[in-house]
């Protein structure tokens, strides 16, 4: 009895020794200095993006800003300017590889490397799928989904040649709860949280770091004015473009892999979705009302006087 306590405890040590040396010998992980890094911004133009190009420009990054809207991009450029260590406009629609290239290629010509990636350009869609066009379903997953692992994709041997490198991939907590009216948008931003997780693991040793960022209700032009309404009947709380950013930037610091949004009552639900999926459907049928449903589907007529 005394011998095999004593082999337990010694297996114990070793086992707890050769973790310790085999984390001691990984590559050393980049830190989060700052300080001229070359952050790439998609869907910098609005919401949450633009709070970004906000948000790494008072820390000093170099900000390069990306969406098709060119004139909006510059009011972004004009106001973060004075404090950014510099700033470049690359107007681009992520659905084209061309221009994604171009958002590179002229990323890398003037700064000469890319630190941060983040992938934030994104549809949102709500409502049943029969009731979807067909060309915007396929918008949809190109935008939120494909484009984010091309443009991952061109900035890697860059990333990987330097050593360091961080991509940040704006998923969604809809990714993880499956919302009767999220039924195109949710998958998708599963997707991009598989996406992080795998390519994290392809990733490992290399000194390149991927984080999701899973928002929940974010006050930006992406939430109707009907969903609004909803949020504030219930009593749900919307968070800021600016707390998201707060919160990405505590995460990365932290090295963690996911940052998460909703507080203790998404968790609960998320831990009850996940180790009770029968009760979670009959949530969801409880709360789920017809008038929710009507509320959360932008494939009806809208409201006059409302604007998306
Ligand atoms: N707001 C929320 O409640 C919430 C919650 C969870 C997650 N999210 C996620 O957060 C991200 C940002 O959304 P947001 O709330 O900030 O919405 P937003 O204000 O509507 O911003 C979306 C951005 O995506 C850009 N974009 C769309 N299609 C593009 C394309 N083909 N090429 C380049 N840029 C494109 C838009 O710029 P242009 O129109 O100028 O191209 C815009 O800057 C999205 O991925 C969204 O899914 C939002």
């Amino acid at each position: 009895m005394r011998l095999r306590l004593r082999t337990l405890l010694l297996g114990a040590f070793a086992a707890g020794g050769g973790y310790w040396l085999w984390r001691y010998l990984q590559p050393e992980r980049s830190t989060l200095v700052l300080n001229d890094s070359v952050v790439i911004i998609t869907g910098a133009s609005s919401g949450i993006g633009r709070a970004y190009a906000q948000g790494f420009a008072r820390r000093g990054a170099k900000v390069v800003l990306a969406a098709r809207r060119a004139e909006v991009l510059e009011e972004v450029r004009s106001e973060i300017e004075p404090y950014a260590a510099d700033v470049l406009v690359v107007p681009t629609d992520i659905r084209k590889d061309s221009q994604l290239r171009a958002l590179v290629s002229k990323t890398l010509k003037k700064f000469g490397r890319i630190d941060i990636v983040v992938n934030n350009a994104g549809l949102a869609m709500h409502g049943p799928l029969q009731g979807e066009p067909l060309d915007q379903i396929r918008a949809l997953v190109d935008t939120n989904l494909s484009s984010a692992m091309t443009l991952t994709a061109l900035c890697l041997p860059t990333m990987l040649s330097q050593r360091s490198g961080w991509i940040v991939n704006i998923s969604s907590m809809a990714g993880l709860m499956e919302m009767p009216f999220h039924v195109v948008y949710g998958p998708v931003k599963r997707g991009l949280i598989s996406f992080s997780d795998t390519l994290r693991r392809q990733l490992d040793g290399t000194g390149i770091e991927v984080v999701s960022v899973l928002p929940t209700y974010t006050d930006t032009e992406l939430v109707t004015s009907e969903t609004r309404q909803w949020l504030h009947k219930t009593g749900f709380s919307i968070d800021t473009p600016q707390y998201v950013v707060e919160r990405t930037l505590d995460g990365m610091l932290k090295h963690r892999h996911n940052v998460l949004f909703g507080g203790q009552v998404t968790a609960i639900s998320l831990w009850f979705h996940r180790h009770f999926p029968r009760l979670g459907d009959l949530g969801v049928r409880a709360f789920m009302t017809p008038e929710v449903m009507a509320l959360n589907d932008d494939t009806l007529p809208e409201v006059e006087g409302e604007n998306a």
